[in-house]
This record gives structure tokens, sequence and C-alpha cells, in this order.
């Protein structure tokens, strides 16, 4: 493996901006220091430095993924020398089979791992209540999604942010749905459909096609991975009743968290049961409540009342689960958390069905039809395409 850096110091797609330059750069036993111009420092690890060589030995200039293994260098690996080139860039010749490498200075900069960087890089969601959603609802319209790329950025990020969106002015003749879901990426199918159409019918299998009101809920915590954004569109509503209530399951659980840490905990590492049983499917799923990350922030909320299991959990922690679930429910119906909307024909409500708990109180059709189309986008896509957009649309940075 001798070889020294090839011309390109970056891989992938993604245009790194060269914000602060580096201006000198110093060593120690295991990692090397960066002094940038601003007066902040990085340190990079040399194991590190050394794992995300760009040339063309280490990485595939057509699949632009890493043929190189880490574990074919010693676990000691160190620069012989590193400097900063005329051009801005980190250059180390390493001690182990004269290889030599390259790196792109805002690609570093935007990879600095110190506690302070990783901090500042967290995308953290908008928690809301009735009172702040009331205020900064993002509300888009359609031909604005559809037509700009800039305004569909801007879109997926309130979606992300704020885990809900509501898109105005939607087409209620063709299929516009499909087409503002596939602005983001394919539809998740499921044994609902592709889209499913959510009106009373007469052979039920699903409470949302009744009329019956259906509690705060996430669709399909049956399965391992429930659909990350859901799309809702009213087509006709003229029946009496039927609202739409929306609540963030995240500000519920970190009100738990506060006030409430046992039910917290048990919700968090207690399995709740859920199934769906049909003719031909029978999907069930056990898994917590309330899913937390390495960090301990909660990033999936999974519950439905009429989609659950019995409990299957050690019998001494029946009581505490039963407990904490019990007080989840009672916070979601609690007004100071709710988001309250009536759909009107043309409304598509879309939100992170992994975090805001949505429900509808029962309906009447004496007065008029009720019918909304819905889908299902997973929360990657939606990620996906948010980074993609954000390599030619520089909005907000
Ligand atoms: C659903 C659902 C809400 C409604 O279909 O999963 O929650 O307003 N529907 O009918
Ligand atoms: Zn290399
Ligand atoms: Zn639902």
């Amino acid at each position: 493996m001798t070889q020294t850096a090839d011309v390109s110091d970056l891989v992938g797609f993604t245009p790194y901006n060269i914000v602060e330059l580096p201006l000198s750069v110093s060593t120690a036993d295991e990692y090397l220091t960066i002094h940038w111009d601003n007066g902040q420092s990085s340190d990079f690890h040399y194991l590190w430095l050394r794992d995300n060589c760009t040339c063309a030995e280490c990485v595939s200039t057509l699949t632009r993924e890493q043929m190189f293994e880490i574990c074919d260098v010693p676990l000691d690996i160190k620069a012989k020398s590193a400097t900063i080139t005329n051009q801005n860039r980190l250059s180390v010749q390493w001690d182990f089979e004269s290889h030599q490498s390259l790196y792109h200075p805002g690609w570093l900069k935007a990879h600095c791992y110190s506690e302070e960087a990783r901090e500042q890089r967290k995308i953290l969601p908008k928690i809301w209540d009735k009172q702040l959603i009331s205020q900064q609802l993002p509300v888009h319209a359609f031909s604005k999604i559809m037509q700009q790329d800039a305004d569909l950025l801007t879109w997926l990020r309130d979606l992300r942010d704020y885990g809900i969106t509501l898109v105005t002015a939607v087409d209620t003749t063709g299929s516009a749905l499909k087409s503002v879901a596939e602005r983001i990426a394919f539809i998740r199918e499921t044994n609902f459909g592709t889209l499913f159409e959510v009106k009373a019918k007469p052979n039920a299998n699903s409470t949302a096609y009744t009329t019956l009101r259906l509690p705060l809920h996430t669709d399909l915590p049956t399965r391992e991975l429930q659909p990350g954004l859901q799309f809702l569109h009213c087509l006709v509503n003229d029946a009496s009743g039927g609202e739409s209530i929306l609540v963030d399951g995240f500000k519920i659980a970190e009100h738990m968290r506060q006030h409430h840490p046992d039910d917290f905990k048990a919700l968090s590492t207690l399995s709740m049961s859920f199934y769906n049983k049909d003719k031909d499917s029978d999907y069930r799923f056990k898994g917590p409540a309330l899913v937390t990350d390495s960090s301990g922030a909660v990033v999936e909320v999974r519950l439905a009342n009429f989609l659950r299991g019995p409990l299957d959990i050690p019998a001494d922690q029946v009581t505490s689960l039963y407990s904490a679930y019990r007080r989840f429910m009672q916070l979601t119906r609690e007004a100071r958390f709710q988001y309250f909307h009536r759909l009107n024909a043309g409304d598509l409500l879309v939100f992170d069905n992994r975090r805001v708990l949505h429900a509808r109180n029962a309906f009447d059709l004496k007065q008029g039809e009720r019918h909304l189309q819905g889908c299902y986008v997973d929360r990657d896509e939606l990620l996906s395409r948010i980074r993609v957009l954000e390599r030619s649309c520089k909005l907000g940075e």
C-alpha cells in the first residue's frame, strides 16, 4: 500500500465550505491538533484520520465507498509528519506503509468531534404544546412545495423539527396525495394498501374505518418499524364531529421525565404488546412505548390503545407499567397539550408518526360524508431528501 494522496480530498456529493482556515498542526501520542484561524482547535486521533483517508486506494472512486479496513494497520499508527499545505489541506505522512493522506479543511471542521462541536451539530426537535403549536404551526401551500425545491426544503425541515405540518389547498380530485408524498420519496406500502381510504366501511378491519372515536395513537405500533411520516389528506368532510387532535409525544415524555421519573423509566424500559389481527395477517410487536437513544433522548413513541395485546412482562413489573401507561394517557388528555383542528377538504396533515400522537372524535354521517386518504413515508426518506436538497439550496445557513 504505497500511495500518495489522490487529487480528490472529498468523497461523496456534499460540498464543504471552507469557513475557518487551519493555521498549524501539532502532534501528540495518539492524536494531532489543528489550530484554526478563529482561535479554536480540533483534535483528531491518528486512527480516525487514517480511517478517513479519501485517496483512491482507500475509497473507491466508482462507488465512493471505503475499501480500506482499519484492522489492516497497527492500533498505534502515527503520523511521521503532519503539515498544512499551501492549499490549506492537512497532509499526513503515516509511519506505516509510507501511506499519505490529504484532508479538506471544510470537511475536517464539519466532522470535528469535540464535545462542543458535537453538541452544536445536534438537530434538536422543537417540542410543542397547545400554546406553542397554535402560534407556530408550519403551514405550507401545496402549489409551492410541488413547484419550488426551496419551498420543499423549508417544508421538510419544518416536518423534521416540529414533527407536524399542515399543507393547504391540496387538489381533492386527482392523485395529489401520491404526488406530494413522492416529492419526498417512495411510499411505504402496508397491508392497508399504498394509499389507504379512511372512511366508514361495512366490513371494517380497523377502528379507523368506522365512525367511532379514535383515541390518541401512533399508527402501526404492531410493526418493528412504525411508519415515519403519516399523511392524512381530507377529500370530504361534511359529517358532524370527526375533529382531529394531535399531541407531541416528546412533550408528554419530557413532562414525565421531569415530574414522574419512575413512570418515565417504566415506559422507556418495559415492553408493551401490540397486536393487529386480520383474516390473512397477524402482526405483533413487543417494545417500550418510549424509545430512547444512547444519550437518553426520546426518539420514538409507540402507542395505540385499540392495538394493544396482553402485557407479557415479569409479574413484579406489571403494576409499574400499568401505572406509567395510565399516567401517559391521562397527560395526553390534558387540553394544554392538545392541538385541535377540524380538517377541511383540501387540508393535508403530515406528521411524524413515531413522535406525534393523533386522534379523531367520533362522527355522524347524517349530514354528509367524511373521506380522508392516507399514506406513509419512512423517516429515512425524509432525512435523505433534506440532505440532497441541502447540497444545492443553502437556505438559512
Ligand atoms: C387513521 C386515523 C384519523 C381520522 O386512519 O389511522 O387515525 O381523522 N385516522 O380519521
Ligand atoms: Zn489512503
Ligand atoms: Zn391513525
